[in-house]
């Protein structure tokens, strides 16, 4: 029998998506900026620009430079602060009927508590991704995703808080990447989403110093396609919760080798600069492809890579 409509569906707690090509944080400004390009109606979910309770400026430029097959990034998590995404952002993205994931930053346990409070029964508000690679202030600077107690903590802490769907993403910049996602699972994450950036940095051989002006960044893009893809391979294995799978995904073949890998959905980030169409192409891609093969529901195709 034909397949002409494979499902695509999946669930993320009790967020429902029509399909698993989401955006990636940081690289869909606050959706508008695609509006031209992408019908945001039809992304499985729009994940915003990192928020803050409050408005940050972010690092002084150079903040992004381009690397082979990928980017530098320190843009220093610049962004509106709570407030006026609520009143400014959010209600052009309630017009699209869009399903919107608000990934959350803080600098202490409780930022992060005050940001899930202020966001809970905010219409059009459908989950929250933790951005825990930011350093706990009150604990010495640790980055959260860098330590399994803080990480479970922090989410248990916001888990109490909040009955939004809850995805926790997890920084590569770790020794034991299932080690992390075990440790969100039990502090009560809906989902784990990996990889942010990992490290790194740039010299410039005319004036002999750091491009970027906070020296170090983040790298992202077709660079570190093989370590995320490596690291997703890994969580799938540890947790029972779905697995989001970032970290350099340009085409409809890098999305399906994240399934296969044990990703239960995707988010597209650097490859959105690079052509804007991305997540539209990707999603239309992946259906051509279970037409072709036969599958009836991407769920059949989840982890294969592993049996
Ligand atoms: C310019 C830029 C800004 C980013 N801002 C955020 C952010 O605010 N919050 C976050 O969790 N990740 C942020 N990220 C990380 C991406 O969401 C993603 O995890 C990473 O870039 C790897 O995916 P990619 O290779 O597809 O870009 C940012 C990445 C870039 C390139």
């Amino acid at each position: 029998m034909a397949i002409n409509t494979p499902d695509l569906s999946l669930n993320i707690g009790s967020l429902r998506l029509p399909n698993p090509v989401m955006t990636a944080s940081g690289t869909f400004g606050y959706g508008k900026e695609f509006e031209s390009f992408v019908d945001l109606g039809s992304v499985g979910a729009v994940v915003v620009k990192g928020i803050s309770l409050l408005p940050r400026p972010g690092n002084p430029p150079p903040r992004i430079v381009e690397t082979a097959c990928g980017m530098l990034n320190a843009i220093g998590l610049e962004n509106v602060g709570v407030e006026r995404f609520v009143s400014e952002k959010l209600p052009y993205l309630r017009t699209k009927g869009c399903r919107v994931i608000v990934n959350v930053l803080g600098d202490s346990i409780e930022e992060y508590c005050q940001l899930a409070s202020r966001l809970n029964g905010v219409e059009g508000v459908n989950g929250i991704e933790l951005n825990i690679s930011c350093p706990n202030v009150k604990k010495g600077g640790v980055a959260f995703g860098t330590n399994e107690s803080m990480a479970r903590e922090v989410t248990a802490a916001v888990r109490k808080i909040t009955r939004l769907p809850l995805i926790v993403k997890l920084s590569p910049n770790v020794t034991d990447i299932g080690a992390m996602a075990k440790a969100v699972e039990e502090g009560g994450a809906d989902a784990v989403s990996l990889i942010n950036t990992l490290i790194g940095m740039a010299i410039s051989i005319k004036t002999k110093k750091p491009v970027l002006a906070n020296t170090i960044g983040g790298l992202s893009g077709p660079a570190i396609k093989p370590v995320a893809l490596r690291m997703v391979f890994q969580v799938a294995d540890r947790v029972k919760i779905p697995v989001i799978g970032i970290g350099g995904i340009t085409t409809w073949q890098d999305a399906i080798e994240f399934i296969l890998a044990g990703a239960s959905a995707i988010q597209v980030g650097t490859a959105n600069f690079i052509n804007p169409r991305a997540v539209d192409e990707i999603r239309l891609g992946i259906t051509n492809y279970l037409v072709q093969e036969k599958i009836g529901a991407i769920q059949e195709l989840i982890g294969a890579a592993k049996r």
